[in-house]
């Protein structure tokens, strides 16, 4: 799993209710007192997890060791001091090695293309834990946050039932994004990206994204802009991230002085004219100058349910790729 972009909109549906009866299992396990909880428990007995992060992280790290642990399997976390992760030994030569001893690579990578060389020389699954590029994982959260908070609407065998939905995606043109808008376009959501002159989607990426509605009855519609109005009108979703990736530190204030005037708050909302129930979304880490404390911590933020749903992403992602052998059941 490297992108959403490898899967179906079918499976990608699946992954996502999967995430959601799963949370929804364990939990009623837990409040039955069930220790460990039954469901999930033993799905990855004997089996160890790799977690190999040359970045810092938080919430994928402690929700990918939380969900092998609830499966009763081993993670085993590798940081960039621990192994030769493209240092000091190829990519493919770790990659041969730690797959014959492991049953799953999980990797945070820089370049894409080092997520892809491990996957290319792997012998057991690989799944990105957040590229240069991509972040699948937190898409399958996200998606899972936003049907849990639009439940009026009926899924299929493909799809979350969420179309017609508008995502507003304010500030930097990044991997979080470009996964969300491939997420989006294959769920039928349309959405609206507003970035600053010079930071905006790269032509072969919006080639990538537009290119997850091949076949797709009826895909959402991704429009571009550089006036953060224009993407809020009537959006439901208000999400952004961080305006410095990490590995663009030497590029900050540059990129503070790029984004000045995208910073999301209630008064910009307003503004643009976004739907009058909005939500606001953000994978973390977050700082305030891309959204204010009003609108992170107010009514209409979904950012900590949207935050542990990346254990319950974690868990899917694992039983589809590990237990499932890459079969989304
Ligand atoms: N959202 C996310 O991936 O956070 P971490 O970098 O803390 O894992
Ligand atoms: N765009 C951010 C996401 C962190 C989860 C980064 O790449 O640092």
């Amino acid at each position: 799993l490297l992108s959403i972009s490898d899967l179906s909109p079918a499976e990608f549906t699946k992954l996502v209710l999967n995430a959601s009866s799963h949370k929804a299992a364990v939990k009623a396990a837990f409040a039955a007192g069930e220790q460990p909880p039954k469901p999930l428990h033993g799905s990855l007995t004997g089996k160890t997890v790799a977690m190999m992060f040359s970045k810092r992280s938080t919430r994928t790290r402690v929700s990918t060791e939380a969900a092998v642990q609830l499966m009763n399997g081993h993670p085993m976390f590798l940081g960039k001091d621990d192994i030769q992760l493209g240092v000091n030994e190829s990519l493919r030569d770790t990659s041969v090695v730690i797959s014959s001893m492991t049953s799953c690579m999980v990797a945070r990578v820089g370049a894409h293309k080092e997520v892809v060389d491990l996957a290319a020389h792997s012998s057991v699954p690989v799944i990105n834990a957040l590229s240069n590029d991509f972040h699948p994982l937190q898409t399958i959260a996200d998606f899972q946050t936003i049907h849990e908070h639009f439940p009026s609407r009926t899924p299929s065998d493909s799809s979350l039932g969420l179309e017609g939905l508008k995502v507003a995606w304010v500030g930097d043109s990044n991997n979080v994004l470009f996964d969300l808008a491939i997420g989006c376009i294959k769920m039928g959501v349309d959405i609206a990206v507003a970035s600053p002159p010079g930071y905006g989607i790269p032509d072969a990426m919006r080639q990538l994204i537009l290119a997850a509605g091949e076949g797709v009855a009826k895909p959402g519609r991704l429009t571009e802009t550089q006036v953060p109005e224009e993407a809020i009108k009537d959006a439901d979703i208000l999400v952004t991230d961080t305006w410095v990736s990490m590995g663009q530190e030497q590029e900050t204030q540059k990129r503070l002085k790029a984004f000045a005037g995208y910073q999301i708050t209630n008064e910009l909302a307003k503004r643009g004219g976004a739907k009058p129930d909005w939500k606001f979304m953000h994978c973390l880490p977050r700082h305030p100058e891309e959204v204010d404390d009003e609108v992170f911590y107010g009514p209409r933020s979904l950012v900590f349910p949207e935050a542990e749903n990346r254990l319950w992403a974690a868990v899917a992602a694992l039983e589809a790729f590990v237990v499932n052998k890459g079969k989304i059941l």
